[in-house]
């Protein structure tokens, strides 16, 4: 294990492409924040570096559908969502885009180092292309029909309604997104990563943080190591992007993989932070120094691009040198999900709370709150606007508002705005809290990233205060004995402090208002990071008698009314209907009857009883299973989008229909002759129309 000096830590870059929501927070942000603002406390050296992804073909679609400009896209987000992420109190030390000269130098510096080196290999395919819009069209771009289910719509990388993953040359009758035209064929030639190469150390890699990292972490990278790696095309056709490097015919309008490029905006990020600070090689230490901790905090869809690609391209980097070489991530924090009122949170179905538009009407902190004792560390977990309510009404308000309002306005009202005496060390420790123990339990929460634990034990200490303060009652027992009185509020105004300290990651702006009103000036992390130290400063008391409060108490959480919410309940309702709409409209769909044929149509068809005598699963098409049919005594093969329905040996023996002259199709170079009926159950279910009970096998139906 490292003696480590410093942390580097990055999230992801979100795409400059629509405005972040809860679920981006959740994830990503207010973690990689709690963590970040908990090593300021302890008065280390750590940089938190964040940005704008702003390349893609999310970004030139939704340019293009608005008739503006990518960079007016861009620019518009960016914007957006550093002001959201700012104003949730989410400390960047920079927040950089990836649309900069210096990213666009770091990224063609990497590419050419690679490519210098003879890493990359090179290969030419066919890709469609657009003779209208003079364009290669790259996945996105070209639609068309499904060859396994038939849907009209399909992406070609991807059908949407039977799920399979598809090739742009499978598709029937492939249309340009751009221009409605007929694509056609052209040879293209991409560079690409040989990441297969980097099996072996990427293995160890991954081995060498079992423990350590999350375990679903661990999973998704071996699910992708136990495959076999791949080589993946770094390159795309497209104008939007950072250009291929090179003066070649080859790379002519050829730009970088958008993936390839996201990632080095770390480095890139780093890099203009130190020019930012005046000291340009200083970004070197964060990314060279081995002594450097690099955490990237992602949620889990982009788990193997930071444990396995991300680290492929910086050890493609590090092959050979001696000097320079860049660190690998030591930990990935991925997230799961957190959902919004049961359900997944969604762009395109506009089902979301945008961060933005949240905090024009609550306050950060209690969003804070809230999402951090709902932190999806281990698996989803769900964001909804009665627990919000709840929690900054209950803990916020009620339970740490209130002391620390009590507490400051007892002692301005009684003890003349003075801690009235010293806080003996037993009392220190007497409710229930040993500090030891604690401070122990909150350094492993949040080194560990388990934040739902930390922001809870900060909770638990305030608890027991207002629980003491309450049950100690100063207000009468000043009347009798002022000295007990005066130990009270000298305890609580302690306790007041040590929770400004402790829920200072997660709550810092409170954490400063309480701070202020304790009498300090400046900010909690000026305090520690000038060199005060968290330990001692919250083993022991530290504020000494006659030390002088601020005079004026303020509210620290404003109580949510029922009809502060009822708007957003209501927007729910409204987004729930739509859906049901959506459904009832589906369900009209399927009652609108396709055009009349003739019965002539009819009998061209020629359906047979087939048997299946054998099944198999097709290599990386994951949804088709190659089945092979007697029909009489000819055998054929047909592929058929069941797997996710019926398992391979559930398919031999059973009898089914065949469309047995339907013209021939290859995919994934395998030969279809023919098609099976199936029906649409419940949930999209496919069942195989079965035929059984007499000896069948090759009669046609009539
Ligand atoms: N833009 C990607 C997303 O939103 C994340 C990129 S992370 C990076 O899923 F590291 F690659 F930048
Ligand atoms: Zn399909």
């Amino acid at each position: 294990m490292h003696q480590f000096q410093r942390t580097l830590v990055t999230t992801a870059l979100p795409y400059a492409n629509g405005p972040v929501h809860l679920g981006h927070l959740a994830g990503v942000y207010l973690p990689a924040d709690i963590y970040v603002r908990y090593k300021r406390l302890k008065g280390e050296d750590v940089l938190h570096i964040g940005g704008s992804d702003e390349h893609g073909v999310p970004i030139t679609l939704t340019a293009e559908k608005e008739g503006i400009a990518p960079q007016d896209v861009v620019d518009r987000y960016h914007r957006m969502n550093y002001d959201a992420f700012t104003k949730c109190g989410i400390s960047f030390d920079y927040y950089g885009r990836t649309t900069s000269a210096l990213h666009h130098a770091t990224a063609q510096e990497f590419f050419l180092e690679i490519e210098k080196k003879g890493i990359f290999t090179q290969k030419t395919e066919k890709l469609f292309f657009d003779r209208k819009a003079d364009r290669f069209l790259s996945d996105r771009y070209v639609t068309g029909t499904c060859p396994i289910c038939n849907n009209p719509e399909a992406n070609s990388d991807q059908c949407e309604q039977c799920g399979t993953h598809l090739s742009p040359l499978e598709l029937i009758n492939p249309k340009s997104r751009l221009s409605d035209a007929t694509p056609e064929l052209r040879e293209t030639m991409h560079w690409y990563f040989p990441l297969g190469r980097f099996q072996q150390p990427l293995e160890e890699y991954v081995n060498s943080h079992e423990g350590d990292w999350r375990q679903n972490v661990v999973n998704y990278s071996r699910t992708w190591l136990r495959q076999g790696l791949n080589d993946r095309a770094i390159t795309r056709d497209l104008s939007w992007g950072i250009k291929v490097p090179l003066d070649t015919q080859e790379a002519a309008g050829k730009v970088l993989y958008v993936w390839f490029d996201a990632v080095l905006g770390y480095i890139s990020f780093t890099r203009e932070w130190a020019e930012k600070m005046g000291e340009r090689d200083l970004w070197k230490a964060y990314w060279q120094d081995p002594r450097t901790r690099l955490v990237h905090f992602i949620g889990k869809d982009n788990v193997v691009f930071h444990t396995l690609m991300f680290p492929a391209i910086l050890m493609a980097w590090n092959e050979g040198r001696q000097s320079e070489c860049y660190n690998l991530a030591d930990n990935v924090p991925a997230s799961e999900f957190m959902n919004f009122e049961g359900r997944k949170f969604s762009k395109s179905r506009n089902y979301a709370v945008y961060l933005g538009e949240f905090l024009e009407k609550f306050p950060a902190d209690t969003l804070r709150y809230t999402i951090a004792m709902n932190y999806p560390e281990n698996k989803d977990t769900d964001f909804s606007w009665q627990d919000f309510q709840n929690r900054t009404n209950g803990e916020l308000a009620d339970t740490l508002g209130n002391f620390i309002k009590r507490s400051v306005d007892f002692t301005n009202a009684r003890f003349g705005g003075e801690v009235p005496c010293d806080s003996s060390p037993e009392a220190w420790n007497s409710l229930g809290i040993n500090w030891t123990d604690t401070l122990q339990q909150l350094d492993v929460a949040f080194e560990q990233f388990h934040f739902r634990e930390a922001t809870s034990l900060g909770m638990e200490i305030a608890r027991a205060a207002n629980r003491f303060l309450t049950e100690s009652e100063p207000w009468k027992v000043i009347k009798s004995d002022r000295e007990a009185a005066a130990s009270s509020m000298a305890l609580s105004l302690n306790l007041c402090y040590a929770l400004a300290v402790v829920l200072y990651p997660v709550i810092p702006e409170t954490s400063n208002r309480i701070y202020a009103m304790l009498g300090f000036e400046g900010s909690i992390e000026d305090r520690f990071t000038r060199g005060v130290s968290l330990t001692a400063s919250l083993l022991h008391p530290v504020l000494p008698k006659g030390h002088k409060l601020r005079a004026e108490s303020e509210i620290l959480f404003t109580k949510i009314d029922d009809a502060d919410i009822a708007p957003e309940l209501r927007k729910i309702e409204a987004l729930l209907v739509e859906a049901q709409k959506r459904e009832a409209g589906a369900e009209q769909h399927r009652m609108e009857f396709k055009p009349v044929i003739s019965f002539d149509d009819f009998l061209k068809l020629d359906l047979r009883v087939a048997q299946v005598t054998a099944a198999e699963t097709v290599k990386k098409a994951g949804k088709l299973l190659k089945l092979q049919l007697q029909v009489g005594s000819v055998t054929r093969q047909v592929l058929a989008g069941l797997a996710r329905y019926y398992s391979p040996e559930e398919m031999v023996g059973k009898n089914v229909v065949l469309v047995a002259n339907l013209a021939e199709r290859t995919i994934r170079d395998e030969v279809s002759e023919g098609m099976i009926l199936a029906v649409e159950g419940a949930d999209g279910k496919l069942f195989v129309i079965e035929p059984d009970g007499l000896e069948i096998n090759g009669k046609q139906i009539q």
